[in-house]
């Protein structure tokens, strides 16, 4: 099999694995029939709680982080490592261990572009802890954070590859929380406590 093609299904394979689900079942719980019904960090620190929020939070974004950081590592040039951040976070996204189900992908998301542009992140992290600091939806933030991205993306340096990437990161990011924009507009979102 070509070299890419085994990138992109590795980075893949890695973001399929469900951080979330496994961590919620070690503690008796299958977090899909809990709070939000997601698997990702907010909603295993809503309902088992914080040490397995992080635990979460940490786990999925080494999930994007890791194979992006490789392929820089082993000389791989942006592009490729924008397709293999991509692939990774489809995984979390549609998981093949969950019958291509899964998270909303910001953490995922969040460890891709640590790997790929640290000072967009800070851009859009900037944005989020302001929103979420106001507001206290991480829902709320997480979107608006996703939506600002190819933004700043598109104002740094980057190829057009990483553009189209971030792009598609974006609107699936901000796609998976359709339930949280109803939740949102109705009034009912859950605020985080910390
Ligand atoms: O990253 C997901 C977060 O933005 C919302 O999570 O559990 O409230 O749907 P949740």
């Amino acid at each position: 099999m070509n070299n890419n093609l085994l990138w992109i299904l590795g980075a893949y394979l890695l973001g399929s694995i469900p951080t979330g689900l496994l961590l919620g079942k070690l503690y008796g719980i299958d977090v899909r029939k809990e709070g939000s019904g997601n698997i990702g960090a907010t909603n295993l620190y809503r309902t088992v709680g914080r040490k397995v929020g992080i635990m979460t939070l940490v786990g999925d974004c080494l999930k994007g982080l890791l194979p992006v950081i490789l392929a820089w590592k082993l000389g791989l040039l942006e592009p490729m490592q924008a397709w293999i951040g991509l692939a990774a976070f489809c995984g979390h996204v549609f998981s093949v261990f969950l019958l291509f189900k899964g998270g909303k992908g910001v953490a995922t998301a969040l460890g891709v572009f640590l790997a790929l542009s640290p000072l967009a992140v800070l851009g859009a992290l900037a944005v989020f802890i302001l929103l979420v600091a106001i507001w206290r939806y991480i829902s709320l933030g997480s979107i608006v954070a996703a939506a600002v991205m190819p933004l700043i993306i598109w104002f740094r340096p980057h190829s057009i590859e990483l553009l189209i990437a971030t792009a598609l990161i974006s609107a699936i990011v901000i796609i998976k929380h359709h339930t949280n924009i109803n939740r949102l507009i109705a009034g009912t979102e859950s605020k985080f406590k910390a």
